[in-house]
């Protein structure tokens, strides 16, 4: 039987090498802080408890993370890894197994750390230049000792095999050999890879598990290490999305900075931006250059090139761009056309409901087979309050009409071009606002004097 699992989260380090006012592990990768990829990774592993070491600006941290079900462990000085998890040794029960996890390294992935056998072990890596790292000193699958970059002879140097930092022992076990710690090193630091030496001795050695992805011990302690993770992640993803048959025209060019799911057929062309959580259905077309943030976009969606969506729900097959900007609350019906330079912002628009071109749609419900002619406006905000534009079915909004909510357009009615809207208008009828037009006959030009 499992012995319940308790993960240690090091996230104490003072991350000076980001010259950043923001704590190191609240940089982002593919959108999100370096430490929630961390700590979804622990709470997607089940465990009992979940320990957070902190140190260095650690208020940002707890902040952070108010909500979540998290033990804090403060670190006053960081004194190495080994006297990081020090600190969380009053949250450990002996009954557990417990696994060290470090809040820069948001690589690692949760089958990395299941499906292995012996609860005893070190995840390492195999990496061509291993400079920096803690080399593996192997007997056979066992480690007899990790000795750190800084402390290692010659021959240790050559080994090119190392330490991702990421170790689970009993907790009974650690407890004990984090107590013979000492800091007789290079560094003057506790180092928790010591006791991996110390279980050797023991008589209780580490097995080595060795990472499919190398680059999952890869941490970030500077704005460019930054960049390189957020590069293989990005690189991941789109692996990910293309082996589940998403075509990518040119996948380099997209970046999903959070969570894509997409159905059958997606093509997605060069230069799109995914932020948050989009959901985009069978034989979805995204145009190149297009921002897609919080969208769910129905199949048979099609989004022209450099258009901006944030939180639009299509519920059929439309036509979005290119050149739009469609902001939170936007609806769409099957058979919408929005088209170039129209925004809308909290607008629903019914089945094959068409605003082709120049238009602002704000805080407005338009019903089915409604068009609305170039250069419309709702005028909804007089400055203080915002206010309801409603336009029934099949209405027809003639071009450069304003709409001055609260105001409703009758079903079927027309609004005359260049008519400003003020009061309701009845169905079926025409309404219109501007003068007769007429001609002056022999007027005479102004002439220069
Ligand atoms: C550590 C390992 C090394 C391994 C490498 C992988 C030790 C002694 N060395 O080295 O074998 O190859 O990671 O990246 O363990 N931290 C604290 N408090 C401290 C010190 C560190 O919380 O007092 C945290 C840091 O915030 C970081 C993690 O522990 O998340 C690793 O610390 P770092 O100093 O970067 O370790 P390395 O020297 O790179
Ligand atoms: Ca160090």
């Amino acid at each position: 039987m499992n012995k319940p699992l308790h993960v240690v989260i090091l996230a104490a380090g003072a991350g000076t090498r980001m010259h950043s006012h923001k704590l190191k592990v609240l940089h982002q990768v593919a959108g999100k802080p370096m430490v929630d990829h961390v700590l979804q990774l622990a709470q997607a592993l089940n465990p009992a408890q979940i320990t957070m070491v902190y140190g260095h600006q650690g208020e940002q941290l707890i902040q952070h993370f108010q909500d979540q079900a998290v033990n804090w462990a403060a670190q006053q000085q960081q004194l190495g890894t080994g006297h990081a998890v020090q600190q969380a040794v009053p949250f450990l029960h002996d009954n557990e197994d417990v696994l060290v996890l470090y809040g820069d390294a948001p690589l690692v992935q949760t089958s990395d750390l299941t499906n292995i056998s012996n609860q005893q072990f070190v995840l390492t890596a195999e990496l061509s230049d291993p400079t920096g790292y803690g080399r593996i000193i192997r007997n056979k699958d066992y480690i007899a000792a990790i000795v750190e970059h800084k402390d290692a002879n010659d021959a240790e140097l050559q080994v090119k095999e190392v330490n991702s930092g990421i170790i689970q022992a009993p907790a009974d076990k650690l407890k004990q050999w984090l107590s013979q710690l000492s800091n007789d090193n290079q560094q003057q630091e506790y180092y928790l890879t010591d006791v991996i030496g110390l279980a050797a001795t023991d008589g209780t050695p580490f097995k080595a598990k060795l990472l499919a992805d190398a680059n999952a011990v890869k941490g970030a302690n500077d704005m460019q290490q930054l960049a390189v993770l957020e590069d293989l992640m990005q690189t991941r993803t789109r692996q990910q999305l293309m082996q589940a048959g998403v075509n990518l025209i040119k996948p380099e060019s997209v970046d999903i900075r959070g969570e894509l799911n997409c159905g059958k057929d997606v093509v997605i062309d060069k230069g799109v931006l995914f932020e948050g959580k989009n959901t985009l259905g069978n034989d979805v077309i995204i145009g190149a250059h297009v921002v897609l943030r919080n969208c769910q976009l129905a199949s048979g969606t099609v989004v022209e090139p450099h258009s901006m969506l944030d939180g639009v729900v299509s519920t059929g097959a439309c036509s979005i761009g290119p050149f739009a900007r469609l902001r939170p609350g936007t609806k769409l019906a099957s058979g919408c056309k929005i088209g170039n330079f129209v925004e809308t912002k909290k607008t629903t628009l019914g089945q094959n409901s068409k605003a082709s071109h120049l238009t602002y749609l704000g805080d407005a419900i338009i019903g089915q087979n409604v068009n609305i002619g170039a250069g419309t406006i709702t005028c909804n905000y007089d400055g203080v309050n915002k206010f309801t534009t409603t336009i029934k079915d099949g209405a027809f909004i003639g071009s450069d009409s304003q709409l001055v909510a609260p105001v409703t357009v009758g079903e079927n009615a027309t609004i005359g071009a260049g008519s400003t809207i003020t009061k309701s208008t009845p169905d079926n009828q025409l309404t219109l606002t501007r003068t007769r037009q007429k001609s002056v006959e022999h007027w005479q030009k102004p002439s220069k004097k």
